[in-house]
């Protein structure tokens, strides 16, 4: 089973001679979280070319997921395309989140947390300050507006608990 907790960095490392952009969108926000943590002078130097590595890599993937989103490691994001996270959402390890998925804010205050080795399907929404489990899975465009326990699957508008 993989670890709801344990980041596996192989899910992010790129395939020899692949186009994975998302990929590469993601090494970019690493790079950037790792020269913030050191925050040596060189780092800081460094930070603004990786600054634009992230946005050539978000323009080309068409995501937008922050360069301080809160995110474990061995996220997969194999078609980023139109996924967009909000900053302060938080999300555990070697999760998988698919194309046009949005993880954002509701008119209630307060963000979602994710907690390791959550599936997100395909246009999924998960919005407010809800928590959804280790090891849930949320279907294909589910809306999902309240917190999902862990190991449970979410489906529909609005998402319930299958
Ligand atoms: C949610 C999901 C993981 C469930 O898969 P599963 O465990 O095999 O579940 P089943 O297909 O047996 O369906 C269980 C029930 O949920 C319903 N269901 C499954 N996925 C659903 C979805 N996305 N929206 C609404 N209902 C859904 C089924 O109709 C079924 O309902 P029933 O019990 O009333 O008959 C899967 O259907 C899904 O949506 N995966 C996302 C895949 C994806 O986004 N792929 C993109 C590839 S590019």
């Amino acid at each position: 089973m993989i670890s709801a907790t344990e980041a596996d960095w192989s899910r992010e490392k790129p395939l020899p001679g692949q186009y994975e952009p998302g990929k590469k969108l993601l090494a970019a926000l690493r790079r950037y979280q790792r020269l913030r943590a050191e925050s040596t002078p060189f780092g800081k130097l460094l930070r603004p070319f990786v600054v634009l590595q992230h946005r050539f890599w978000s323009a080309v993937s068409g995501a937008d997921i922050p360069l301080t989103t809160k995110i474990g490691g061995g996220l997969l994001i194999p078609h980023p395309n139109g996924i967009v996270i909000h900053p302060d959402a938080e999300i555990g390890p070697n999760c998988l989140i698919f194309q046009q998925v949005t993880i954002g804010a509701s008119p209630k205050p307060g963000l979602p947390v994710i907690e390791g080795h959550v599936d997100i399907g395909a246009g999924a929404k998960i919005l407010g300050p809800i928590h959804i489990g280790a090891h849930a899975r949320v279907g294909a465009n589910a809306v999902v507006l309240h917190s999902v326990p862990a190991n449970a699957t979410a489906v529909g508008i609005p998402a319930v608990v299958k």
